[in-house]
């Protein structure tokens, strides 16, 4: 028996036991995979029991995911970017692994399932919390053209910018000659200042603001014809950034495919094996 869990609150909507479950059916492997509330004072503790039962390891959710990547003893280059962790792997009582699958999953469900190209792309996140910091360097890995990060609080897409830069002097690549790979290029703007931003092929809704039955108000100018919302929420708060881009004719995509993604890899760190995602998606899809 693979004992296995998610930490979070709130926790009980989890879609996480339902995935790992169908992933554990496929791989024929004999997985318990619990959903546990906890608090950032009772984190530390249910941690420990979990790894005391002979437990594996745990995903982690909001708000604990700082906290995971604090107290792990190592961390994936993801993990230590993001400065937080979605994924830990009991090595041993006093080796927790942390990685950061988000990134990975949002990226692999963009060129992936989605066919949505990344490299050379002019990418914007909107906001510069947690949920973004965890896909900048996995966005950045992959060689977009730029990625510019607008927030409401410019000082955060700032910080941001500065942690994620490899050059700001680095120029943006006009011209499509063969060549040294450029160096993409990261910008912070004010979210008020979007509306002079020159157009996107893919923005990233990485806000909060789904939560509360609210969307970011995009402006329709930084949208060209083939360009793709992605909405890191799925479920009720992806609704109104879908309702939105659905009166504006924008493509739009929520994140139910990149929870199923970043599942999928915390699951092959776990027993390495790499379940397939579209049949689950397919079924959460239905759900
Ligand atoms: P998470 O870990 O989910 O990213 P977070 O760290 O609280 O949560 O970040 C939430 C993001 O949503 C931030 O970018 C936040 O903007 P601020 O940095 O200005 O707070 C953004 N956000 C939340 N409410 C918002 C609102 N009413 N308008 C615009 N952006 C908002």
């Amino acid at each position: 028996m693979i004992r296995l869990a998610v930490f979070g609150s709130p926790i009980r909507q989890s879609s996480s036991p339902a995935i790992h479950g169908m992933f554990a059916e496929q791989c024929g492997l004999d997985v318990d995979y619990q959903a546990i509330e906890a608090t950032a004072e009772s984190f530390a503790g249910l941690l420990q029991a979990l790894a005391a039962q002979g437990g594996r390891g745990c995903n982690v959710t909001v708000p604990l995911k700082k906290q995971a990547w604090q107290l792990a003893q190592r961390a994936s280059l993801s993990a230590q970017r993001a400065q937080a962790a979605n994924t830990l792997v009991f090595e041993s009582d006093n080796d927790w692994y942390a990685d950061n699958t988000d990134g990975r999953g949002l990226v692999q469900d963009l060129s992936g399932n989605l066919g949505q190209p990344i490299r050379a792309s002019r990418i914007c996140i909107i906001g510069a919390g947690g949920a973004a910091a965890g896909i900048l360097g996995d966005l950045l890995a992959q060689e977009p053209k730029c990625i510019t990060i607008a927030n409401r609080t410019l000082e955060r897409a700032r910080e941001l910018q500065q942690t994620f830069s490899t050059s700001l002097d680095a120029p943006a690549a006009e011209t499509s000659e063969p060549g040294p790979t450029p160096v993409p290029v990261v910008s912070a703007i004010s979210l008020d200042d979007l509306g002079i931003a020159t157009p996107f092929d893919l923005v990233i809704n990485a806000t909060s603001l789904g939560h509360e039955t609210r969307h970011p108000g995009l402006p329709e100018t930084i949208f060209l014809p083939g360009s793709l919302c992605y909405d890191l929420n799925y479920g009720a708060a992806a609704e109104p950034l879908r309702a939105f881009c659905g009166e504006m004719g924008i493509s739009y995509e929520d994140g139910l495919g990149m929870l199923v993604e970043q599942a999928a890899l915390s699951f092959e760190l776990w027993t390495g094996r790499s379940p397939e995602t579209a049949p689950v998606l397919r079924v959460l899809r239905q759900l």
